[in-house]
């Protein structure tokens, strides 16, 4: 089992410098200070990345970013054809936003060595795995400018669609925001047999929003207000692009959704209304494909569409789009929920994705069944454990706290027992929505006091949207390892400000 190592004096007085600071400045003077502009905060040994669909009249394609199997994955800033006319600087693991797609089979050994190259602590946490504590990217254990970690743990879990990302405490916003992330694909055979959309046909899409400047630059500078909110944009990058465009055959689509957003929540659907089913959610494949017309997207959770694109003709395109939604008013209040201090609002309608059918393709139907998983019994849970999510308001923000504690790196929040069911209330005591993220763990959601669970609470979740004045209730048990673990906000300022905890698994 892992200690907790008491942490830098950096990392440590990061943020309580800044909760200081932000009471005694105002929070507007000290977040204008901290703005970041990506390509002076560099390390050495840059790469530069420039995919084909830069070429002139493809600039808005959606590529697919290179697939590995482990290896060396460099963190490094490098400079990466977003918008036409422009590189941007970008900060990558593996060299490109989003980095290379891990792609793995369920049994077999992942091993990789992580290289910082970049001038500030970094690390990967690989969401929704089950690694061991040392391996997992707890927020504390980073690695050192110039410095190398090796990974290897054995995947032990479903098939499904995983995500890798830069987990720094007090830094994961703006990393991630940078373009540290990745996806992370496990394979198995029972999957294999249901003979679903592959190859071409089965695109894993991260949808990313983030601020336009003129400069082409992601220049992460949150003000007063996106510490509330969380940082939104205005645009939004499906893996890495804007105003995205994929071309498509006439034929059935596994599209593997991942919101890798700060902040922002996405309700999808397609512009001409048709139906479409999920058949994955966080980790791995329900039972039977369930028929949906849209679908709600957290930060860090993740959605496996099959879209039907059969009878489409050659040169019609579909859009896939955000509609807009009202964020509940909730607790806490003073403050407009979903209120940004830049952007586009929470809840505002967005284009995210045309799909443009260029050529016809095989025929191909949806499976009336998946696979079966274990459910979680929760009548049969031996514990209960409640995590009240909150936040100050300016002028005293830096108050976000779960169950009245902003992370401290030295103290043990949580404690669960392996092979123990739990019943986890999640309650949101504020007026934002909060993805609650727990490491180490798959859970099952029991119920939502807002209403009927929606198609993406089913299956396995390792992340589950909280909106304002609502109780998540969920079935949880830690399995695998003991040792140190986290869990938090998955809204990313949310997280960097304090609203996580360690928990312990014994
Ligand atoms: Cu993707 Cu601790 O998170
Ligand atoms: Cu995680
Ligand atoms: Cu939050």
């Amino acid at each position: 089992m892992r200690r907790i190592r008491p942490p830098s004096q950096e990392e440590h007085l990061d943020r309580r410098d800044f909760i200081r600071a932000a009471g005694r400045l105002g929070l507007g003077s000290l977040l204008v200070a901290e703005a970041t502009v990506l390509a002076d905060c560099g390390g050495s040994g840059g790469s530069t990345t420039t995919p084909d669909a830069s070429a002139p009249g493809l600039t808005n394609t959606v590529t697919r970013p290179p697939e590995i199997g482990g290896g060396t994955i460099v963190a490094s800033v490098g400079s990466q054809a977003i918008w036409s006319g422009a590189t941007t600087p970008v900060w990558t693991l593996g060299g490109s936003s989003p980095g290379p797609t891990i792609r793995i089979g369920r049994g077999a050994g992942f091993s990789a060595r992580i290289e910082n190259r970049l001038s500030e602590p970094t690390n990967v946490h690989w969401h929704g795995l089950a690694s061991p504590p040392e391996m997992d990217g707890h927020p504390s254990d980073v690695i050192a400018p110039g410095q190398s970690r090796d990974i290897a743990f054995p995947i032990v879990d479903r098939a499904g669609t995983y995500w890798y990302h830069a987990h720094p405490d007090g830094r994961t916003a703006r990393q991630v925001y940078g373009g540290m992330a990745g996806f992370f694909i496990v394979e198995d055979g029972r999957e294999a047999a249901l003979g679903l959309p592959s190859g071409e046909y089965d695109v894993p899409l991260v949808i990313q929003d983030r601020r336009t400047s003129p400069d082409h630059s992601l220049t992460y500078a949150p003000g007063p207000m996106d510490l509330m909110a969380g940082v939104l944009g205005d645009t939004v990058l499906v893996n890495g692009r804007p105003d995205a465009v994929l071309p498509v055959a006439a034929t059935l689509y596994r599209l593997r959704l991942l919101n890798g957003s700060n902040a922002r929540v996405y309700r999808l659907a397609f512009a001409d209304g048709r139906s479409f089913h999920v058949i994955g959610t966080d980790s791995g494949l329900l039972e039977r494909p369930v028929p949906v017309t849209h679908v709600e997207l957290g930060p860090g959770e993740r959605v496996e569409l099959l879209v039907d694109l059969t009878r489409d003709p050659v040169g019609t395109s579909m859009l896939l789009q955000s509609l807009a939604f009202t964020v509940p008013a909730g607790m806490g209040g003073g403050m407009m929920p979903g209120m940004g201090g830049g952007g586009v609002a929470q809840g505002a309608a967005l284009d995210v994705l045309r799909l443009r059918v260029e050529r016809s393709g095989p025929a191909a139907r949806v499976p009336a069944t998946l696979v079966p998983y274990e459910r979680l019994d929760h009548a049969r849970a031996e514990a209960t454990q409640t995590f009240i999510l909150s936040m100050g308001m300016p002028p005293v923000a830096g108050a976000f706290t779960i169950n009245g504690r902003s992370f401290d790196p030295r103290r043990i929040d949580v404690r669960a027992r392996r092979g123990r069911l739990e019943l986890w209330e999640v309650r949101n005591a504020s007026s934002e929505p909060h993805p609650f993220h727990v490491h180490g763990a798959s859970f099952q959601l029991v119920s939502r006091t807002s209403g009927p669970l929606g198609p993406q609470d089913v299956g396995w979740k390792d992340t589950v949207l909280s909106w304002p004045g609502e109780t998540v209730t969920l079935a949880i048990r830690f399995e695998q390892y003991a040792g140190l673990y986290v869990l938090h906000c998955h809204n990313l300022e949310h997280e960097d400000a304090g609203m996580m905890l360690n928990l312990e698994v014994s």
